[in-house]
Order: structure tokens, then C-alpha cells, then sequence
């Protein structure tokens, strides 16, 4: 039996803006900005590992200067959506990344904003925003980013988020404490990378002190049965990323990735894609590959895109009607 994946109706709820940037328009850019490659052409997607990833990310991003080139990624994030199959996303951008929008971020959420609407209007899906906090910073940093958030109240904005590198930044629950509260004191939920450069502490902490709704990757719980039987009792969702957890070195191969224990356990789990267009993968290839390594039918496969859905920031009418599409597929 052959699945269509792509014809599969879902969300994606963990993907980040930076991994989706159009690699040769990217180097288009650079060009055209007398800007050096950090390498040849050719080994622009040879990482090293998360360190180096996210350097890369810091380099791509200082190429968007003008609020035209901004709304055109995000534009272009959408068209990709769609390409995918997905009926909504939740899309992680990180200020942080990038360093022309750092002291406006009013300004960059305006172009991103621009951006999602003109693809909206074109039939493309719908787009939240999760504004992300990268690990390093400091609290007062997160508190002021947050604050700015509450003040803005921008419609398009659904979530705090927090990214990079647990391993560079050691343990941070109790620095991002307060401004993970304030957030969702101003009625945004809350997303939190763990579990993937931190071990179960990570995950445990982004519970404890960071109140998540849902974690981005999250996959280390496997190694504290307590923890996945909280995760499943809580019914906090995981957005799972294979192949990065593959190509950032987390597993060696498929097989032993842990997403179908969780999923066996009862923890919510999806499937996403992290970083695409730097990764070199799309959704659709993204559950073909789950499928074929832990034989699901037809029924799983449903079973985690609507899982994917429940687990999105969309409004409840919104995932009512995306759910209704599951089960007809
Ligand atoms: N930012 C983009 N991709 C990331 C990842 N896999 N982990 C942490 N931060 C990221
Ligand atoms: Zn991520």
C-alpha cells in the first residue's frame, strides 16, 4: 500500500524560519551585498554539529536587511507549507539571528506579519508566529523581549519560544523563569526546546519552570521512564524532528531514534522538520520515513497528524475543521 503524505492533512508545529531560508537566494544575497561565503558553495550544508548549525543560521540571517526581503521569506515559508500539505503552522523565528531587526522588533514582525497575510490571501496556510529567545541570553534580556511582546500584542504572534544551545548555556530553567511567566500572563502559550541538547533535566525543567505547552524535540525523556509517564499523563505534546535529531548527531540511525517508544507510551508525539531547507527534507518524505521504519498503517499515521494538529497554536473552530480533514484521508 502506497501512503500519500503529502495529501495527508496536518499541522507543523516545529519548523524555524531561519532553517527555511532559500539557500540560493541566500547566496543571492551575499552577492549581491559583497558579502563572503563562509565556505565553498558546495559545503555551505556541511555541519559540524548544533554549534556550528546555529553559527550558520547567525550568518544567513545578517543577509535581511529591508522589510521586503523579510516579508518574502516569510511569504515564501508559506508556499513551502503548502508544497508540504501542511493546513497550518506554527513557525519559530529568533530575533537573535538576526542582527538588522534586533532593535526593531515591532518592525520585523510587521514585515514578517506582511509577508504571512499576502500568502493568506493567495490560499497558502495559515501562519502563528512563535517568537523565540535564544538560550545564552540573559533574564532581564528575556523579560525586556517578552514585555515588548505584551506591549505590541501583535495578532500574529501565539507563543514564547526558546532555542539554541542548552549544552553552551548549561541549565536555564530558573533564568527564564519570570519572562516564561509573563508570557503566559499575556496570553501566549509557551514552547521550549529541550531534550535534544539537554538530557531529561532539560525537559523536566522546561515543565517545572517554564510552564511549556509543548516541547520542541523533547526526545531525551526517553532515557527517565518517570518523565515519559508525566509527559503522557499531562498529555504535553513533543514536536519530534528525526532527521535533524539524525543529522545533528542525536542517534546514529532511524531505527533507534525514540519517537515510536514515546509515541508507544502514550506521549503526544508529531513529526516535523526543524530546519528543511538547511536539513535538505521535507513533511511528506518526513512520515514516509517514520512509516517505513517502525511499519505504520494507515491508522498511526492519522493518529500522529491529528496528534500534530491538537498540538498547534490554531484556534480551537480552526483545529475542529483540520481534524474533520484527518479522518477522511
Ligand atoms: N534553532 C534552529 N534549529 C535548532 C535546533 N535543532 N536546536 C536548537 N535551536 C535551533
Ligand atoms: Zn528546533
Amino acid at each position: 500500500m502506497t501512503l500519500d503524505f503529502q495529501a495527508l492533512p496536518k499541522a507543523e508545529v516545529h519548523i524555524h524560519l531561519e532553517g527555511c531560508l532559500d539557500l540560493d537566494e541566500v547566496v543571492a544575497l551575499a552577492q549581491e551585498a559583497g558579502v563572503p561565503l563562509p565556505r565553498p558553495r558546495a559545503e555551505l550544508l556541511h555541519f559540524s554539529g548544533l554549534s556550528d548549525f546555529l553559527d550558520f543560521l547567525d550568518w544567513t540571517c545578517s543577509l535581511y536587511r529591508t522589510p521586503d526581503q523579510v516579508a518574502a521569506a516569510a511569504y515564501a515559508f508559506s508556499r513551502r507549507m503548502s508544497a508540504s500539505g501542511a493546513l497550518y503552522a506554527d513557525v519559530i523565528v529568533n530575533p537573535t539571528h538576526w542582527p538588522h531587526w534586533r532593535r526593531d522588533l515591532g518592525g520585523f514582525i510587521g514585515a514578517l506579519d506582511a509577508g504571512f497575510c499576502a500568502a493568506e490571501l493567495d490560499g497558502l496556510p495559515p501562519v502563528g508566529l512563535c517568537v523565540s529567545l535564544l538560550r545564552q541570553q540573559s533574564a532581564e534580556e528575556a523579560i525586556e523581549l517578552v514585555d515588548l511582546l505584551a506591549a505590541l500584542r501583535h495578532p500574529r504572534v501565539v507563543a514564547l519560544s526558546v532555542d539554541g544551545n542548552e549544552k553552551f548555556a548549561g541549565r536555564t530553567g530558573p533564568r527564564f523563569a519570570e519572562a516564561f511567566r509573563r508570557a503566559g500572563a499575556a496570553g501566549l502559550k509557551r514552547t521550549v526546546h529541550a531534550g535534544e541538547s539537554s538530557g531529561p533535566e532539560g525537559v523536566r525543567d522546561a515543565l517545572d519552570y517554564l510552564g511549556a505547552d509543548r516541547i520542541d524535540h523533547g526526545v531525551r525523556a526517553i532515557e527517565d521512564d518517570d518523565l515519559v509517564a508525566r509527559l503522557a499523563d499531562r498529555q504535553i505534546p513533543l514536536g519530534v524532528c528525526p532527521t535533524s535529531n539524525l543529522t545533528l548527531g542525536l542517534y546514529a540511525r532511524l531505527e533507534e531514534h525514540p519517537i515510536e517508544r514515546l509515541r508507544k507510551a502514550g506521549v503526544p508525539v508529531s513529526v516535523n522538520t526543524d530546519d528543511p531547507e538547511l536539513l535538505e527534507i521535507d513533511l511528506p518524505k518526513e512520515y514516509a520515513r517514520c512509516a517505513a521504519a517502525f511499519d505504520w498503517s494507515a491508522e498511526t499515521c492519522r493518529n500522529v497528524a491529528a496528534t500534530s494538529i491538537r498540538a498547534c497554536f490554531a484556534g480551537d473552530e480552526a483545529k475542529t475543521r483540520m481534524l474533520a480533514k484527518v479522518a477522511t484521508w
